[in-house]
């Protein structure tokens, strides 16, 4: 792992929502990055010893009270920096130049004349050539600092891109990391090959052999325990755990009952045909018999989240002498950036394993902490998981629990999971599964009268909700065609007994959450 992190680069974060995409960018690029806040030290920084440093943008001004800003000393330690948006209006001025309010915010599309190469530029056409970029500021900087040169302009950006005329820092007044700027990856990929001097060696086969490697030197000979749940991000933690220590892996697997239809036989099909060492635990009827007559969601999610390291600590009681824990923590979980995260943290309860090392006085195995999901993806590619497991929808822990509001009985899972394993059917068949981030079923505690035949009925409601999102921070409703979503209705009423009406959620995320509950 030390080989692939020696060609590190800093990303310092001072609040833009598209900091996540400077780190995705750069990993794209096959060269490894980490996200910090801006108040990071130097003498972190200098032990870190990167290769280039990235200043985030953000929604602060320079001249606020309180802006956030790096030491002067940042811009002297000879190591390369690259300015985006507010990051560059810091620079200027630390650096001595002066920052303007616009008169005007510039947001969206702008195109770009390149007036100088000055290496972050090289490959690309210059004036009187224009590329598109993404604009999203209201400073500029009109004052340029002593030594800096302006390299490129825009509409109402005279210093649209500048450089020092000697040191390795550079600036750009719009966004290289979104795709609307054309010429993004070509500037990032110039300041990291040129001017940093990084070579591409963050690919993910080498990822997972360093993984490997590093699993093997921490454990040794001693025992690990996973907690499954047929996720990608469990399944390709175990994976990897596995390849390291072989039998001194025990995974569980609790099935809580609370899953989709025939997916505990699928996961545990799987998880034993490649040969993982799977203690599966049956514990249906005691999840549901701590869910009687629990409406509440937040006490539905404890209670779940409860029992579920309850019967975890009674497993590896059984299992005897264990150390560690493996867990598939992802880096958008680790960053501790300024970012917006998003509400969804505090407004649900999530359910995880978070708790159970200290209790369990289990030291923790995270491989997958400094990978994004697109990343865990490629890895499980490397694994050869087979795809349908790859873009398996997300699936919350609590289960379908929370996707039926009110009593969760027997009868109503039964309910649910008939009408959910057609939802998932059909979104399948239609080509759509692939391009929705979640699609399922919902049982609203609701009846309503229909007709069928010529009898009157009074029976239940479902809900369908399929969203497109990128991180499940924010989400809008997908917009599916007419033909599946009657193809679904129609399926649903005539498939599922009990089942008379269904509607579609058109929310987004805010001020709706993905899930009901
Ligand atoms: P919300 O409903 O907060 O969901 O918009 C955001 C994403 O998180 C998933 N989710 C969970 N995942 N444990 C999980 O592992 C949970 O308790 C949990 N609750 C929600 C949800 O399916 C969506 O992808």
């Amino acid at each position: 792992m030390k080989d692939m992190h020696r060609e590190r680069i800093l990303i310092l974060d001072f609040g833009s929502q598209t900091t996540q995409l400077i780190a995705r960018r750069v990993r794209e690029a096959k060269v490894y990055c980490e996200i910090h806040p801006f108040s990071l030290g130097l003498d972190e920084i200098r032990k870190m010893a990167p290769k280039g440093i990235i200043l985030s943008g953000g929604p602060a001004s320079v001249y606020d009270q309180g802006a956030p800003k790096v030491p002067s000393g940042l811009f002297r330690l000879g190591i390369p920096i690259l300015g985006i948006c507010y990051g560059m209006q810091l620079t200027a001025h630390i650096m001595g130049g002066q920052v303007e309010k616009g008169v005007r915010r510039e947001f969206g599309p702008a195109r770009l004349v390149i007036e100088e190469h000055g290496e972050i530029f090289q490959g690309l056409a210059q004036a009187p050539v224009t590329h598109q970029v993404w604009m999203s500021h209201g400073d500029r900087i009109d004052v340029m600092p002593e030594d800096f040169v302006a390299v490129a302009s825009s509409g109402s950006s005279p210093v649209a891109a500048m450089r020092h005329k000697r040191l390795p820092i550079f600036g750009v007044q719009f966004h290289p990391e979104v795709v609307h700027t054309e010429i993004g990856d070509d500037i990032i990929r110039n300041f990291l090959f040129r001017v940093c001097g990084c070579r591409p060696v963050w690919d993910m086969g080498s990822f997972v052999t360093a993984a490997i490697e590093d699993i093997r030197a921490r454990v040794g000979s001693k025992r690990v325990i996973c907690a499954l749940s047929g996720g990608v991000d469990s399944t390709v933690t175990a994976l990897i755990v596995n390849k390291a220590i072989g039998g001194n892996l025990i995974s569980i697997f609790v099935n809580n009952g609370l899953l989709r239809k025939g997916e505990a036989e699928a996961v545990l099909a799987f998880l034993n045909g490649i040969g993982l060492n799977v203690h599966y635990v049956d514990a249906a009827k005691r999840f549901l018999e701590r869910l009687k007559g629990v409406a509440e969601p937040e006490r539905k999610r404890k209670i779940i989240g409860e029992e579920f390291i309850r019967i975890f600590e009674e497993e590896a009681g059984r299992i005897g002498q264990v150390s560690f824990l493996a867990q598939g923590t992802l880096y958008p979980d680790v960053i501790e950036s300024v970012s917006f995260k998003g509400p969804s943290a505090v407004i649900k309860s999530h359910h995880n394993v978070g708790g159970l090392p200290e209790v369990m006085r289990l030291e923790l195995i995270e491989p997958l902490r400094e990978l994004f999901k697109d990343e865990v993806r490629k890895v499980a590619h490397e694994l050869k998981m087979p795809d349908e497991l790859i873009y398996r929808h997300p699936f919350p822990g609590p289960g379908l629990a929370i996707r039926i509001l009110g009593d969760v009985t027997e009868e109503r899972l039964s309910i649910l999971r008939e009408a959910d394993a057609i939802v998932m059917e059909e979104i399948k068949t239609s080509g759509w599964y692939r391009k929705v981030w979640q699609a399922f079923a919902v049982l609203l505690p609701i009846r309503t009268v229909g007709v069928m035949g010529d009898e009157r009925t009074y029976e239940h409601v479902v809900a369908i909700r399929a969203v497109d999102s990128l991180d499940a921070m924010t989400a809008d409703w997908t917009r599916l065609p007419y033909n599946v979503l009657a193809r679904l209705s129609n399926r649903i009423i005539n498939e599922v007994r009990g089942v008379n009406r269904v509607c579609f959620d058109i929310s987004s995320k805010p001020p709706a959450t993905i899930e009901w509950e």
